[in-house]
């Protein structure tokens, strides 16, 4: 199992903030190092941990600047729980893509209305959209297609909170709070995914092993690596804005 590069940045900052601390406690370099000469090799000790860690380069600034922010965020007029209350907001609308590398930004209702045509004119047919953020297409197709059943599977509290009273008035479509990768696709003939680069891989392999022959996979922008699409639809917006239409094999 790879350990997410979230993970592996938070245990290097934790190393070097460690052995930092050690050398304070038990050596005389305390005496002889200034308070911004601790937070640069702070800073120097992270990012030699982020390389060893096998982190990608562009995380190595990053590594750099935190604890030059923390330390000049630490003079701040504010309170304990300021910065809790403001970690727990940020955990509860972006938490449940850290882990995939997949944070949260919105289809267009161009998107929906694509999906609302691909989806196949059978009553009572099934769709799902993976990652449901702050449910618009989910919503969207819903209230398009009345004669389907629409699902929307997000991790994130606050987003699938949102989702979820939204979809309130809808008899047609349900909210799950849920990792997608535990939520089974066997059941749906299209599934709609707006996620990152990262999780298409293992998104294919789960549509391809849990979906029946003939369904459809909906990629917007994020493309499954080494696997040809059956068609693609360019969407108004940014110049990549396309949905990429993936059908399971037989
Ligand atoms: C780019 S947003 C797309 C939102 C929505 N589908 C849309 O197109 O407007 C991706 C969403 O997927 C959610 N997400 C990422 N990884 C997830 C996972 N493993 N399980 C459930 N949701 C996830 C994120 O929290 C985020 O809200």
């Amino acid at each position: 199992m790879t350990i997410p590069p979230v993970v592996r940045f938070l245990a290097a900052q934790a190393l070097a903030f460690g052995v930092l601390a050690g050398l304070a406690r038990w050596t005389t370099l305390g005496d002889l190092v200034s308070g911004w000469g601790w937070v640069a090799c702070d800073a120097g000790l992270a990012v030699a941990g982020c390389a060893m860690f096998r982190l990608p380069w562009w995380w190595l600034p990053l590594a750099a600047g935190l604890p030059f922010a923390v330390a000049a965020a630490s003079g701040a007029a504010v309170p304990w729980w300021g910065w809790a209350t403001a970690l727990g907001l940020l955990a509860l609308i972006y938490g449940g893509g850290v882990t995939t590398r997949v944070p949260l930004y919105l289809s267009n209702r161009a998107a929906t209305e694509e999906l609302a045509r691909l989806l196949p004119a059978t009553p009572g047919v099934r769709a799902c959209d993976l990652g449901a953020g702050l449910g618009g297409p989910t919503l969207g197709l819903a209230s398009r297609r009345p004669d389907a059943l629409v699902v929307g599977v997000e991790a994130s509290p606050g987003p699938w909170l949102v989702c979820w009273l939204r979809a309130l008035p809808r008899r047609n479509c349900r909210m799950l709070l849920g990792d997608i990768f535990r939520h089974d696709l066997a059941d749906y003939d299209l599934v709609y995914a707006f996620l990152s680069p990262a999780p298409m891989p293992r998104l294919w392999e789960k549509v391809r092993t849990e979906m029946k022959p003939g369904a459809l996979l909906v990629s917007n922008t994020f493309v499954v690596p080494g696997i040809e699409p059956e068609r693609i639809i360019t969407l108004p917006g940014r110049s990549d804005a396309r949905l990429l239409i993936y059908r399971v094999p037989g």
